[in-house]
């Protein structure tokens, strides 16, 4: 049976009870915490880096999921896995030697994914796909929570799916970006087991929004 996992998205999280929200997730059953760093050069926007996740590190035995929204994220792998993250994504377009970048991290001994953005081509993790946990196929444009999800990447979910089952099938598949209470089915319908949710987990009542995710899971 496939197993989906919820990872939220701390960029939709209130900042000053980040402590007490993540302590709610975590007793609602929820398993890994996705947190957005964002520079200001590779992303229009700036949110958070080593500091705050090593914070967290201390707060929790959740699974951390960072995802590398930098600029030559090579300078930084390190001091992420330092800070206490499980697994780092890196983006296909900020890397110029992408196979080396994800050798240092499984090098690291951490979970090592490839993040491509709406407009970039599966072509660009084709050949490398043997060697990842995860590729995150991002359904928005990289920088802020809360925009809508772009249509055309579910067929794009879709043929990465065909592609993993050809050549990885253990490859787990992250989806980011405006997934939903509209939107989340049609993304699991397409293929995706690991699914980011920012405005959709933090928007209203935490524990409800959780359940409807759980729920989907379950029917999927
Ligand atoms: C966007 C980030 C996402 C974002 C998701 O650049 O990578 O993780 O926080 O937020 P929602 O779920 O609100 O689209
Ligand atoms: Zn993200």
């Amino acid at each position: 049976m496939k197993t989906y996992r919820l990872a939220p998205s701390l960029l939709s999280a209130d900042f000053t009870e980040l402590g007490s929200q993540i302590d709610l997730l975590k007793s609602l059953g929820v398993r890994a915490l996705h947190c957005d760093i964002m520079d200001g050069d590779f992303v229009p926007s700036i949110s958070f880096g080593m500091p705050v996740l090593k914070s967290i590190r201390k707060r929790t035995d959740l699974y951390l999921d960072a995802h590398l929204m930098v600029t030559e994220p090579d300078r930084y792998i390190d001091a992420f896995v330092e800070a206490g993250a499980d697994g780092i994504t890196v983006h296909a377009e900020a890397c110029r030697h992408l196979d080396r970048t994800v050798q240092h991290i499984k090098a690291c001994g951490k979970k090592a994914a490839v993040a491509l953005n709406p407009a970039t081509s599966l072509v660009a993790v084709e050949d490398i796909l043997p060697e990842l946990d995860m590729v995150l196929i991002m359904s928005v444009n990289p920088g802020f929570g809360g925009q809508s999800y772009i249509p055309y990447c579910t067929d794009k979910i879709r043929r990465l799916r065909a592609l993993a089952d050809q050549k990885h099938p253990e490859l787990s598949i992250q989806v980011d970006g405006g997934v939903n209470r509209k939107t989340l089915a049609e993304v699991l319908a397409a293929g995706a087991d690991d699914i980011v949710a920012g405005s959709a987990v933090f928007g209203g009542n935490i524990a409800e929004n959780v359940a409807f995710f759980r729920d989907a899971f379950r029917q999927a």
